[in-house]
């Protein structure tokens, strides 16, 4: 079972229809990263409630997420591919790592501040979401974490706690390392373009959802924020512009001299449809296979079953270790 690989691990949570800024930031990256490392992706549903999530709809995210790894390509047969519920260890470690984790770093997270920032009743989940976090990347004892650059943060903080809890009660975890690929690290809102592309925002013209059919895809481009220098070139007082150029080149992978030569004298308007068609002709192969699968909802199972049969067996190895270390009596 063991391998000599390093191992991978990064989740998605299931709280809202995925954007074309999770699949270039984080899904496209593992599908190239599975070949060379010993991968764990997970659909993080006990993370999905720290914000209110009606149960129905939780579900069937839960079960799309699956979907939308697979249909991107992530092979079943050399990942694990587990819900996150599905592996009690997870939560049992968050609250040991808890133990060792200090409120000050907790409350100084950018995402927290954000989160908590025009709301009375906050959940305390809101605050501990990043311990959870910790305890998924640590319990597979992961070399790499794969993420979009939102999630820098929150890495630190796992590396931060993984360290103190192996000074505290002797060697444990692996430190992890965050992995930020090079492109599409951070896609910004269409609307908005100084703001991340997130599946919450306001504005539905804001964000693409992997989901969307093709000709929502090109109005939504069509309409994407531009500005009025008329000249497709990469830089940060074109912030729409540098936006799309990105979102192109992490698709096709053109670069961004190719696609400046390319548009030089063409304005935006052939710019922004040949970008439409980009993501329309990798969308959409991809959202056939979705309902595919989703349609395959015994073949989902058989997947989540055997993924979390391996996560669950490698996950309580860790937790063992980590009781022992504290000094709970063995069982
Ligand atoms: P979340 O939707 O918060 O569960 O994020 C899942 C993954 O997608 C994480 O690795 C994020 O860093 C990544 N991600 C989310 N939004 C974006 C974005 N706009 N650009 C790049 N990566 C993103
Ligand atoms: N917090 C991450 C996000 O919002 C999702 C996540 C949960 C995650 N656990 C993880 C990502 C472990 C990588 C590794 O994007």
């Amino acid at each position: 079972m063991e391998s000599n690989k390093k191992v991978i691990f990064s989740g998605i949570q299931p709280s809202g229809d995925l954007t074309l800024g999770n699949y270039l930031g984080a899904i496209k990256n593992w599908v190239k990263l599975q070949e060379e490392y010993e991968c764990y992706f997970c659909v993080v549903d006990l993370h999905a409630i720290t914000v209110k999530q009606e149960p129905k709809d939780l579900r069937r995210r839960t079960l799309e997420v699956l979907a939308i790894y697979l249909a991107s390509g992530i092979d079943p047969e050399k990942n694990t591919m587990f819900i996150q519920s599905h592996v009690s260890a997870h939560s049992e470690a968050a609250w040991l790592l808890t133990c060792s984790t200090y409120m000050g770093e907790l409350s100084r997270m950018t995402q927290f501040k954000e989160k908590s920032k025009n709301s009375e009743s906050i959940g305390a989940g809101l605050l501990t979401y990043p311990v959870l976090m910790a305890a998924d990347i640590l319990l597979y004892q992961t070399n790499l974490v794969p993420v979009g650059k939102d999630q820098t943060q929150h890495l630190e903080i796992a590396r931060d706690i993984a360290e103190r809890f192996n000074k505290t009660y002797s060697d444990t975890f692996v430190i992890p390392e965050p992995y930020i690929g090079k492109l599409g690290a951070k896609i910004m809102d269409l609307q908005e373009p100084t703001n991340k592309m997130s599946k919450s925002g306001e504005n539905v013209n804001g964000f693409i959802l992997i989901m969307d059919p093709p000709e929502v895809i090109r109005k939504k481009v069509n309409r994407a924020v531009t500005d009025s220098v008329g000249i497709v070139k990469y830089n940060d007082e074109q912030l729409g512009v540098k936006n799309l150029m990105t979102i192109l080149m992490a698709i096709t992978g053109i670069s961004m001299g190719e696609i400046e030569a390319k548009y030089d004298g063409l304005g935006y308007a052939q710019f922004k449809k040949d970008v439409a068609e980009a993501i329309v002709a990798e969308l959409e192969p991809i959202q056939i296979k979705i309902n595919e699968y989703m349609g395959q909802k015994s073949y989902l199972e058989e997947i989540y079953k055997k993924g979390s049969e391996k996560a669950n067996y490698v996950a309580n190895k860790t937790l063992r270790k980590m009781q022992k270390k504290i000094g709970f009596i063995p069982r």
